[in-house]
């Protein structure tokens, strides 16, 4: 099976041991306590989860400006995104042991417990360059820029123990899965190339057949469709409602054993291209081989072009910094003289006329309408379900 990132075997922070975990827990009562922003107890998660392997907690002020600036950590390790936890709080100091508090369950259960090794005061210059980094904007107006740069200024670091998994456990049983649980499901179907489908929206008919294209040409034993099911931002269709769609999709046009619908608890950054790349890291920690980055993966509005996060792998990750592949996808549609879903690439003799194509906002629309777009963009069974959704909103 293809090895985790930078390391032989997966290491998950969660405790695994229940006695070891119910201890901590316990400890974790009596420690000073701080309230995470909703994108470090994401981090945390992911942490607990495994799909951040090698890391063994937040990254200190060196490490993310490094990672920022060149995928690597001061010390080297390969790694596209700083993992952080910023804050506004003040009075924690360094060399203590603290309980991280979920902003997303009532009550605010401890997530985590960290040994602040750091704390440290980012400035905005330095905050600004990060984001300019990951993001390739300072627009104020981008989701991904303006969670950033409002999570604090002072930036805490070090190892962390992690309780759970927040409310991805108990609102998605069926779906939220960890990066052990994926890379042992893996193992016993005995599958051997497994390709991932990132995804944060329901799945229309290109998104179905580029699962289908990529198995084929890949001759692949499975697809992993992972969904994101942490926040969105607002107008994005929640995660509940993406997740039956997808079952329901997955039950009717594809074979059986074919195909794991699963998902992982993490907010969208709206990172395009680096958050491309780092979603090949963690689908390496599940144990996928390949991973479809198609147009404007991960991307919001206009602020990156159509394949930037397929470039991204040509230009800023080096040879061998990971073991998973991706699998290009071009514009992926459905033509009108072909009778079937293609990429554009592969009908070079087509005009735009020559595919059904629809934009975003338009199929909101029509599913707010009550109407369903055609089925040359959506399965009938798809769009029932997103149009009781919209027309219930
Ligand atoms: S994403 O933010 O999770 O990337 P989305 O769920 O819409 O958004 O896309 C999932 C994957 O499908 C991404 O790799 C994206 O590039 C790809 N994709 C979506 N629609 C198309 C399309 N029409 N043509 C090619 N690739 C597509």
């Amino acid at each position: 099976m293809i090895k985790p990132h930078g390391s032989e075997q997966l290491n998950p922070l969660y405790v695994q041991d229940a006695a070891a975990r119910e201890a901590l827990a316990k400890e974790a009562e009596g420690l000073p306590s701080l309230l995470l922003n909703s994108a470090a107890a994401a981090n945390a998660v992911m942490l607990g989860a495994g799909y951040f392997n090698p890391l063994a907690g937040y990254m200190n002020l060196a490490d993310a400006l490094s990672v920022a600036e060149k995928l690597h950590t001061v010390d080297g390790l390969f790694w596209p995104v700083p993992i952080v936890n910023l804050t506004s709080e003040s009075g924690i100091e360094a060399g203590s042991r603290i309980a991280l508090r979920d902003p997303n369950v009532e009550g605010n259960p401890v997530l985590a417990v960290m040994d602040v090794e750091a704390v440290e005061v980012v400035s905005d210059e330095q905050i600004d360059f990060m984001a300019e980094k990951v993001f390739r904007t300072l627009d104020p107006e981008h989701p991904g820029v303006a969670t950033f740069k409002g999570l604090g200024r002072t930036l805490l670091s070090g190892p962390i123990q992690v309780l759970g998994f927040s409310y991805f456990e108990s609102e998605f049983p069926e779906t939220f899965r960890t990066a052990y649980q994926i890379r042992a499901e893996i193992a016993e179907r005995g599958w051997n190339k497994v390709v991932a489908f990132q995804t944060r929206n329901p799945m229309h008919r290109a998104h179905e057949e580029l699962c289908r294209m990529a198995m084929d040409d890949l001759g692949a034993d499975g697809i992993l469709i992972h969904m994101l099911l942490g926040k969105l931002k607002p107008g994005d269709i929640p995660a509940e409602v993406r997740d039956a769609a997808i079952r329901k999709m997955v039950e009717v046009y594809f074979p059986e054993n074919t195909v794991m619908i699963t998902g992982y608890g993490f907010d969208m950054l709206y990172a395009g291209p680096r958050e491309a790349v780092l979603h090949a890291v963690f689908r390496q920690n599940t144990g996928c081989t390949h991973l479809i980055v198609g147009r404007d993966h991960a991307g919001v509005g206009d602020y990156y072009g159509g394949f930037d996060a397929q470039t991204i792998f040509d230009e800023e990750v080096p040879a061998g910094a990971l073991e998973l592949e991706i699998y290009r996808a071009d514009h992926t549609a459905y033509s009108k003289k072909l009778d079937k879903v293609v990429m554009m690439r592969d009908a070079p003799d087509h005009s735009k006329d020559d595919f059904v194509l629809l934009s975003g906002t338009k199929v909101r629309e029509m599913l707010g309408n009550g109407i369903a777009p055609p089925p040359e963009f959506s399965r009938p069974e798809v769009a029932k379900i997103l149009m009781d959704y919209y027309q219930n909103l």
